[in-house]
């Protein structure tokens, strides 16, 4: 049995649930023959009641990064996590992370760590649904077109209650009750988190390079309940899409709010669940559906990037 020690930074939602995954996954690393030593948890408030296997240490200091093969980042925000994993990613040693703010924003930096395998993030894009995978290995082979998608599971739950008459701040509140939502949620209503995702995704399927600046974004704070009512008088639904298609040589890539029928396959995925359409010349339409946001799902695909980092399979590597 060999052992892998695991730093964690951030012991929130994401944080917590990853580290219970591990516990109740146990077998599975056993059958892989590995142990893994969770060397630490970095949070803020080391006071602050978790739900956390007995016996994890939590820290307000990351001493622990040194000794660790792995870290998995679960912090959010931008500058905090790049400082504390700039050195450790520099050493040549593999981060998974959830965080697409700063992979979308940080990506002269972080780039030639993901083309070298070093960055596993299935997590930063519709959570535990796999969609980074995909596009990372077997999409590569055919000709990307268009694809467009509902990234978001806070605009996503706010806009179905709206749909049921709730009014939009209490909406909010409940997203960001269940651990939907990003802090500060202006990330999710203002349109932000679904470009940082859009940014993600578009270096797999249009140009490795492809910046964050380039997304035209508008939110979901101007839509009303009444707004949301005519589209369902009309046998439609508003879904704040993120759209990513060819425009002349280059690439047209925007979040708005969209009025979509009721058939759509954007719409038809369920009220709380990402999905996102596909399109490429040779494979054809793809639908990809599932739960975008909340602790275990999330914690699902982090997880799932630790047992491929032990298996030996690389990061997720974006176009060259
Ligand atoms: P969260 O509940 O707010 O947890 C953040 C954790 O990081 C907390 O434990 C906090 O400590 C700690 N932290 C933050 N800044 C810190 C700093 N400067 N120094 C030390 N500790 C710090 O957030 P979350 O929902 O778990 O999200 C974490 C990341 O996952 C974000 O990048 C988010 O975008 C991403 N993500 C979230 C979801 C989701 O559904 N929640 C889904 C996909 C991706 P305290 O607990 O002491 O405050
Ligand atoms: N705040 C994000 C959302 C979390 O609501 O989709 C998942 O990335």
């Amino acid at each position: 049995m060999r052992t892998m020690t695991v730093g964690v930074l951030g012991g929130g939602t994401v944080g917590q649930n990853v580290l219970r995954l591990i516990e109740r996954r146990k077998s599975v690393f056993d059958d892989l023959g590995v142990q893994i030593e969770v060397a630490g948890v970095l949070v803020r408030d080391v006071h602050k009641a978790r739900d956390l296997p007995a016996g994890t240490r939590v820290t307000g200091t990351c001493d622990f990064l040194q000794e660790c093969g792995v870290v998995i980042e679960a912090l959010g925000g931008i500058e905090a996590p790049l400082e504390l994993l700039r050195p450790y990613l520099k050493s040549g040693r593999p981060v998974i992370t959830a965080n697409k703010a700063l992979l979308a924003e940080r990506w002269d930096e972080l780039r030639p760590y993901a083309l070298g395998g070093k960055l596993y993030y299935e997590a930063s894009v519709m959570a535990g649904t796999p969609v980074i995978g995909p596009m990372s290995t077997v999409l590569r082979a055919s000709t990307f077109t268009r694809l467009q998608a509902v990234l978001n599971g806070t605009c996503n739950f706010v806009l179905t209650q709206m749909e049921a008459g709730r009014d939009y701040a209490s909406a909010l509140a409940e997203a960001q009750a269940l651990g939907y939502a990003e802090d500060p949620p202006t990330l999710d209503v203002g349109g932000f988190d679904t470009a940082h995702k859009l940014a993600v995704l578009a270096r797999f399927c249009a140009d490795g390079a492809f910046p964050y600046e380039a997304i035209e974004i508008e939110g979901i704070e101007g839509v009303t309940l009444a707004d949301v009512q005519a589209a369902q008088a009309a046998g439609e639904r508003i879904k704040l899409v993120a759209e990513l298609s060819r425009e002349g040589e280059g690439w047209r890539a925007r979040v708005a709010p969209q009025r979509l029928p009721d058939t759509h396959p954007l719409c038809t995925a369920g009220a709380s669940r990402n999905a996102l359409v596909y399109e490429g010349e040779e494979c054809g339409p793809l639908i990809f559906a599932g739960g975008g946001a909340g602790g275990l799902v999330t914690a699902s695909a982090m997880v799932g990037d630790l047992l491929d980092l032990l298996i030996g399979f690389p990061g997720h590597v974006p176009l060259h």
